[in-house]
């Protein structure tokens, strides 16, 4: 399933991409300076939009399928021969503790088997005052009705979206894991299926 996943993923986002990802990736991305950690790269939507003060350029994703494709976008890339490609999980980073001065996880926290575990995980790698850029869909506790669909629909979205949880309260999880969560901009994902469309995004410090 994960070489099908991968295979229609940037095709299924092409719509929302045009409409606001692709420029949410822009703001996120086009800040972060020194080392950079992208956990769960996928495809490599984020390549074009990191900016001239990125240093050091560490891709992880532990897909194989999304791998190659990651890889090929790369090899396409001003990034071709400087990023890292790492065969690795957000809950296992092979970095030193405060090895990043930003941490980017776009569209992952939903998918990632253990979420505390990634969380915490991020936090040892990020250095104190370190930025986590992120954007992520989340369960709509404020639409009562799409929250019911997002939590009768997960077993199944799981199965044909590679591990992807419909219903996650990441904001509260990311509190829980020490971020400051009070400038997340919650919006919606234009072009999206109802159970993905509402999204957070912003720029994290350790609280
Ligand atoms: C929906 S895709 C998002 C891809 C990309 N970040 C983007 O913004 O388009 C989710 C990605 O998270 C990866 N992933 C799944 N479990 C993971 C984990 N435990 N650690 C890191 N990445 C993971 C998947 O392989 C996949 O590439």
């Amino acid at each position: 399933m994960s070489r099908l996943f991968a295979m229609v993923y940037d095709r299924v986002l092409k719509a929302s991409e045009e409409a606001c990802v692709r420029s949410w990736r822009a703001e996120l991305l086009g800040p972060l300076t020194g080392t950079v950690v992208e956990v769960g790269a996928g495809t490599g939507l984020n390549l074009d939009h990191y900016g001239s003060g990125v240093e050091r350029l560490v891709l992880v994703e532990p897909d194989r399928h999304m791998r190659a494709r990651l890889a090929h976008r790369l090899a396409e890339s001003p990034w071709h021969g400087r990023a890292e490609l790492v065969d690795a999980t957000a809950e296992r980073l092979p970095l030193d503790d405060d090895a990043a001065d930003a941490v980017v996880s776009t569209l992952v926290l939903c998918s990632v088997p253990d979420q505390p575990a990634a969380l915490a995980e991020i936090r040892r790698v990020l250095r104190p005052g370190g930025t986590l850029a992120l954007l992520e869909h989340v369960l709509a506790d404020h639409k009562p009705r799409r929250a019911a669909w997002q939590h009768r629909l997960t077993p199944l979205w799981r199965r044909v979206a590679d591990g992807c949880h419909l219903d996650r309260r990441t904001t509260d999880a990311l509190s829980a894991a020490g971020f400051d969560v009070s400038g997340l901009t919650r919006e919606s994902m234009r072009k999206a299926a109802p159970v993905v469309r509402t999204t957070v995004r912003g720029h994290l410090t350790s609280a």
